[in-house]
């Protein structure tokens, strides 16, 4: 592979092959829409190890997908002018794997390794003293003859993506110099990306079926590029090719997109907590699979933003729907959803 192959990220498993995300990616920090703080310690850190022509400290990046976790890995790579080695915490199966990509490594180049927090215990082990004195131990031999050996790597940066912070252990967690939680965007944030993409894409739209794309768009860039295409297809097809609100209004509700955003899952899980469980509180495997989702989904794409608004609850005794929820579907809440459940003297 040559570097410039290397430098465009490979689709992760989030990501929406068919759309072709890779054109729409920002390539600096100045295109990057939102993240304002983010964005400034980033500026700050690049700049500094810029003047220090040193690598730049190892960075952890967390958040529900399509948040833009890969594409500031990138961007990092980018204003540094290294190369970015692509790979994701389950494509290490053992310890060997690491020491094979650690070692084509060059000095100052990015170690992108996405869904950190599925490394298998002992790759990670092996993480330790390459993140800490870019030291490689390898391990010859087995039993009371075996030999470690050595090896010096180049000063790297390891750049890591999560969607789970809760699930870095701590020892991997203290040894990033930086750790950074994404935040769902804002509507005008959002509404900037749809106005970028659909000038990348080539789109004709309005500011008000901008405006209308980004605030349904789940606070999530990816799902407002995917949904500007959605709705340019509705446009092309049953309109006069423009995006305009009213366009963007009848294509959403098309798409199942409802005013607030909440797809059909997302209102799925609601009906479910609502209806069958009567508001809750209903554990989190059951109301996944009530809804014929993975649980992983449930739990690190439709809850956080759930929760977010305002919609969901997680308690001790499993997931409730709060009076908004109720609103939402249009339903009238029972008096004795989310009373606080008589104590049994003998719990
Ligand atoms: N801040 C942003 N500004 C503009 N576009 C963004 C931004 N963040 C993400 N995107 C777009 O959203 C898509 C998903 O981002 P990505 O980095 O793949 O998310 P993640 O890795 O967190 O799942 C990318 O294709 C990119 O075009
Ligand atoms: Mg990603």
């Amino acid at each position: 592979m040559s570097r410039n192959e290397l430098l465009e990220p490979a689709p992760g498993p989030d990501d929406d092959p068919g759309d072709g995300e890779a054109g729409l990616r920002p390539r600096d920090l100045g295109e990057f829409v939102g993240q304002g703080e983010l964005k400034e310690h980033l500026q700050v850190m690049l700049e500094a190890a810029r003047r220090r022509r040193q690598p730049v400290d190892h960075l952890l990046f967390a958040g529900p997908p399509g948040l833009g976790k890969t594409t500031l890995a990138g961007i990092v790579a980018n204003e540094l002018g290294v190369a970015m080695h692509v790979t994701s915490g389950p494509a290490f199966e053992r310890a060997g794997d690491v020491a094979a990509i650690l070692t084509k490594l060059e000095a100052g180049d990015v170690l992108f390794i996405d869904e950190i927090h599925r490394l298998a215990r002992p790759v990670e082990e092996v993480l330790y003293p390459a993140m800490e004195d870019f030291e490689l131990d390898i391990v010859l031999g087995k039993g009371p003859a075996a030999r470690t050996l050595r090896l010096d790597l180049p000063r790297f940066t390891l750049i890591g993506a999560t969607t789970r912070t809760g699930l870095i252990t701590g020892p991997l967690r203290d040894r990033f110099g930086y750790v950074a939680r994404l935040d769902y965007y804002t509507s005008t944030d959002l509404e900037a990306i749809v106005t970028r993409t659909a000038a990348i894409l080539d789109v004709s739209i309005e500011v008000e079926g901008a405006a209308e794309i980004g605030r349904r768009a789940r606070g999530t860039p990816r799902i407002a590029n995917r949904l500007l295409r959605r709705v340019r297809d509705y446009a092309e097809v049953r309109g006069a090719g423009i995006v305009d609100a009213p366009t963007a209004r009848a294509g959403l509700r098309l798409f199942g997109v409802d005013e607030v955003g909440l797809d059909k899952v997302d209102r799925a899980i609601l009906d479910a907590i609502c209806r069958r469980f009567a508001g809750g509180p209903v554990g989190l495997s059951t109301l996944a699979i009530s809804v014929g989702e993975p649980t992983e989904t449930v739990e690190d794409v439709n809850e956080p933003f759930l929760i977010q608004r305002g919609l969901l609850m997680r308690t001790p005794r499993g997931r409730v729907a709060t009076p908004a929820a109720w609103a939402h579907l249009g339903l009238e809440m029972p008096s004795a959803a989310l009373q606080p459940q008589p104590q049994s003297l003998f719990e």
